[in-house]
């Protein structure tokens, strides 16, 4: 019976859990022997190998994180630990691994097939959504939904106390969380990496809204700009507006997996494989304009990643301090 292990890598994201399910369940529809590896490159290398079973699964949809965990690896990027880890499979008779992780866990996997030959299939997963060649990554649906219901739950409180909240999302250096959450909560101000914008720009206008009633703002900062502090400082000093900074941090790596990340990643998994079945080795699986393609390492790994021009369309529009409404 052939045998193929799973494994995440990096920071973890909600439905890691229903693709591990998944996996186990189509390998065994496949007659195929599925494995776990536990903490990620980590586990390769330790020898954290042990075969899945149905029962393994049993439950783990509907939770956040990953049943098998997930690390960043250091020791996977010097090729004498690769050789440990290559060495680990081969003993147990695995010759196929799916990756579940960022860029950097797909350019570890590109050394690591290039030496070894396991074959291999990388599934995009990060709450950042910042990989290239795919326009969703496992995970941000899910991110973007506890984003929305803390800023809902802030406004509450923003609204009852007149104050401006400056709201930190994750996503590294991409602003695609912070873009999509601040359009879809009314927020009044977005600042993101992609879209420079001055916050003194906004000053006439929101005098003269806070002249006409305005009691609160919201103000959605992406954690790349490292500028929350001074944001909120800003409607203190220049708006004498009493301000909070609210740091969501890593409640946005957790969480209830989506319908729409559930049903992802059982999508992304079962093309993952298919493709390592029918000899596709050494690719990862990314879902462009509503399809799902194999695209190599280099144009995913290589290339850096840049937000959806129409969607920094609407955001520049919407956050221009030039279309504020007075
Ligand atoms: O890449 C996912 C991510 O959650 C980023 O948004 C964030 O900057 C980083 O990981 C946090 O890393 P750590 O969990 O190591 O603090």
């Amino acid at each position: 019976m052939e045998k193929i292990a799973i494994l995440c890598s990096g920071g973890d994201v909600s439905g890691m859990n229903p693709a591990i399910k998944r996996f186990v369940e189509y390998t065994y529809a496949k007659g195929m022997q599925p494995f776990f590896v536990y903490n990620g490159y980590e586990g390769l290398i330790d020898d954290h190998i042990s075969e899945a079973h149905y029962e393994d699964v049993a439950g783990i949809m509907i939770r956040g994180g990953t049943k098998i965990r997930s690390a960043r690896s250091v020791r996977f990027k010097e090729a004498s630990y690769r050789a440990i880890a290559a060495e680990n499979l081969r003993q147990k008779g695995i010759s196929k691994l799916i990756v579940l992780g960022g860029d950097g866990s797909f350019r570890g996997m590109e050394h690591f097939y290039n030496e070894t030959g396991i074959a291999f299939c990388g599934i995009p997963s990060t709450i950042d959504n910042d990989i290239n060649g795919t326009d969703y990554c496992l995970g941000v649906d899910t991110a973007l939904n506890v984003i929305k219901n803390a800023i809902d739950s802030i406004r509450d409180t923003a609204s009852s106390f007149r104050r401006a909240f400056v709201i930190e999302t994750m996503g590294r250096d991409c602003g695609y969380l912070a873009l999509v959450s601040a359009i879809t909560s009314g927020a009044e101000v977005c600042l993101i990496p992609e879209i420079p914008i001055d916050i003194h720009e906004y000053k006439g206008c929101f005098e003269s809204q806070i002249r006409k009633g305005r009691d609160y703002f919201i103000a959605i900062v992406s954690e790349g700009l490292k500028n929350s502090s001074q944001v909120a400082r800003w409607f203190e000093d220049e708006l004498g507006f009493e301000s909070r900074v609210s740091v969501l941090g890593h409640i946005q790596r957790g969480g209830n997996p989506s319908v729409y990340d559930r049903l992802m990643a059982y999508q992304f998994v079962t093309h993952a494989i298919d493709a390592l079945q029918n000899g596709n080795n050494n690719s990862v699986i990314c879902y462009t304009k509503s399809h799902f393609n194999f695209k190599s390492i280099s144009e995913v790994a290589l290339n850096p990643y840049t937000l959806d021009e129409a969607l920094l369309t609407l955001g520049r529009e919407q956050f221009a301090p030039s279309h504020c409404q007075m």
